[in-house]
This record gives C-alpha cells, structure tokens and sequence, in this order.
C-alpha cells in the first residue's frame, strides 16, 4: 500500500509502498485520506481558478469599459490581433458584444459553481445558471461568427481548436440545462463542471503561455509568431482538452474509491494547480500592464 508524507512548505509530497495497503497522508499532525486529499486539492484548484477569472474579468470590463467610455477605442487593436477592423460593422459589434459576455461568463461561472452561493440562494442560482447557459452560447456564436469571417491569428488550426471548443460549450451547455429540468442532479454537476472547464478554455491558453513564457524566460519553443507552431497548436486544443481529461479522471476517482488511483489524480491534479497559479501570475501582468495603456 501507501503511505504519503504532504509536506506543505515544500509543496512536496513522497509517495511510499509499505504493506499495510492503507493510505496514510501526513498533514499537520493529522491523518487524511486518499479521498480527502482529492477533495482538498480539487477545491484549492477551483479557487486558484476562480481567482485567476476574476482577474481576467476585471482587465476585461476595466481596459474595455473605460477605453469605451473614454472614446478610445484605438486601444482595442494594440492589444488585441485583429480588433476592430475599419468598415467591418457587423464584425465590430459581435467582438463588442463578444467582451460585454466575456465579462458576465468569466464572473458568473466561478460564482455559480461555489457550493455556498447554490446552497444558500438557490433562486439566484437558477437565474445565474440560464444567464450563464445563454450566455455561453452568444459568446460562442459570435466568436465562431468572427474567426469565420476574419483573418485571424493561428490559421485553420487554431480556428478549428476555437470552433471544437465552441461546439463543446453548446453541447454541454444544453445537457447541463436538460439534467437540471429531468432533476437529475448527479448528472448535472457533471455537466457543468465541464461546461466551466470549456467556457473557460480561452482564459486557459492565456495562463498556459503565461506558464510557458515563465518557465522559458519569454522564448517558448515550437511557438511562431503567426501563432500557427506546434506549442500554438497543442495549447489551442490541450488548454480546454487537458483540464477535461483531469476532470473525467477526477470523477472516475471518485466512483472508484481506489486509493492508488486517488493518490494518482490528486497528485495530477496538484501538478496542474501548481502551473495554473503559476500561469496566472505571469499572464496578470500582461492584464495589469494593458490597463496602464
Ligand atoms: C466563452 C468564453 C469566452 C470568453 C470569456 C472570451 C473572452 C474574450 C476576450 C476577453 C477577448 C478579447 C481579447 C483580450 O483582450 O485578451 C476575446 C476575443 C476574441 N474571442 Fe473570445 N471568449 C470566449 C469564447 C470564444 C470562442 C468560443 C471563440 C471562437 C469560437 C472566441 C473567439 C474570439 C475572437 C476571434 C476574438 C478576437 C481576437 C482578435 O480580434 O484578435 N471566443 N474573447
């Protein structure tokens, strides 16, 4: 079996055989369970998560609120590849109607998933929960709407990374909403825990370059200018695709009640906590720097 020593100042954990095959996890003088530590660590992440969106939130209604009210709104294309693009009406306003969703999903996703605001307002949650579904469906369709019709960085794959995520977003979203009306509640944290993974693919490939840029001091290797290098490719699909594999594993761990398979997830999942709080940190100071702009 196993035994396992969690150091949390070293954020450092020593996985042990020892042939009692029980887990044994030391956590401050107190002994957890495989089961308790994937709880653990998966709460933890979501936090990191839904701090990080929070960030990503507030650039968004800061730097494109006020250069909107302020009239400039030449500030959108030097921080943005495209932007807006002169005669272009429709596709202007989609992208304005675009970042105004952006603002309401990346909020209202994390807030909608904190386990105190379902239980406490269940009324508010159920409003928020058809907010987000319509939502998330606007912000895909415009976005599909812009990367068919303009020139975007990344050519066909990453339009085709886009356009899979998009489909996922309005796939899940219609389950999530099905198997709340069916009342079958199991299966609906389900879906919208991976809806939020999806929904929140885009702010993923930002902290994965931000990960990726921290890691290899600015130079991240396979990545192009024109976004079209492999790294591009591979961030474009794994930055939704990766965190729904872990999802699925986190719910399979939970079904098994295996500790190997538990410790195997939770340490997984640590990994992965570990390079998004380190990806949000290097990506908000892009955010903080655009807002100085
Ligand atoms: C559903 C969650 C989504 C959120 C929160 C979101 C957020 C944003 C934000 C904040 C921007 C401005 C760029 C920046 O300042 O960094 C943006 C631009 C854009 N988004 Fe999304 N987006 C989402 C989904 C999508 C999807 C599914 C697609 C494609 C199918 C898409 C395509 C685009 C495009 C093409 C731009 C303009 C980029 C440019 O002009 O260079 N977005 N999005």
């Amino acid at each position: 079996m196993v035994k396992m020593f969690f150091s949390t100042d070293a954020f450092m954990f020593f996985l042990m055989e020892n042939h009692h095959m029980k887990v044994i996890a030391g956590f401050k003088g107190n002994t957890l369970s495989a089961n308790k530590l994937l709880v653990l660590v998966s709460g933890t992440l979501f936090y990191v998560l839904a701090v990080g969106q929070f960030i990503f939130a507030y650039y968004t209604l800061v730097f494109y609120g006020r250069s909107s009210i302020e009239g400039h709104f030449e500030k959108w294309n030097k921080v943005m590849p495209t932007g807006l693009i002169d005669g272009d009406i429709v596709g202007n306003l989609m992208l304005a109607i675009h970042l105004f969703l952006a603002v309401v999903i990346t909020v209202g996703g994390p807030v909608q998933l904190m386990p105190w605001v379902r239980n406490n307002f269940r009324t508010f949650h159920r409003g928020l929960g058809r907010i987000y579904i319509i939502t998330a469906f606007m912000a895909s369709i415009s976005g599909l709407y812009m990367i068919a019709t303009r020139d975007t960085l990344g050519g066909i794959p990453l339009k085709l990374a886009n356009t899979l995520d998009a489909i996922l977003i309005m796939s899940f979203a219609v389950l999530a909403l099905r198997t709340a009306r069916q009342r079958k509640f199991a299966l609906h944290r389900k879906w919208t825990l991976r809806l939020f993974v999806v929904v929140s693919g885009v702010w993923f490939i930002r902290v994965w370059y931000g990960f990726c840029r921290l890691v290899s001091e600015g130079k991240i290797p396979g990545s192009a200018p024109n976004l079209e290098g492999i790294t591009n490719i591979l961030i474009g699909f794994g930055s939704y695709l990766l965190p729904l594999f872990l999802l699925e594993l986190f719910f399979m761990a939970q079904k098994r009640r295996d500790n190997g398979f538990s410790l195997l997830v939770f340490g997984l999942l640590l990994v992965f906590m570990v390079i998004m709080a380190m990806g949000i940190f290097s990506f908000s100071k892009v955010w903080f720097y655009r807002l100085t702009i």
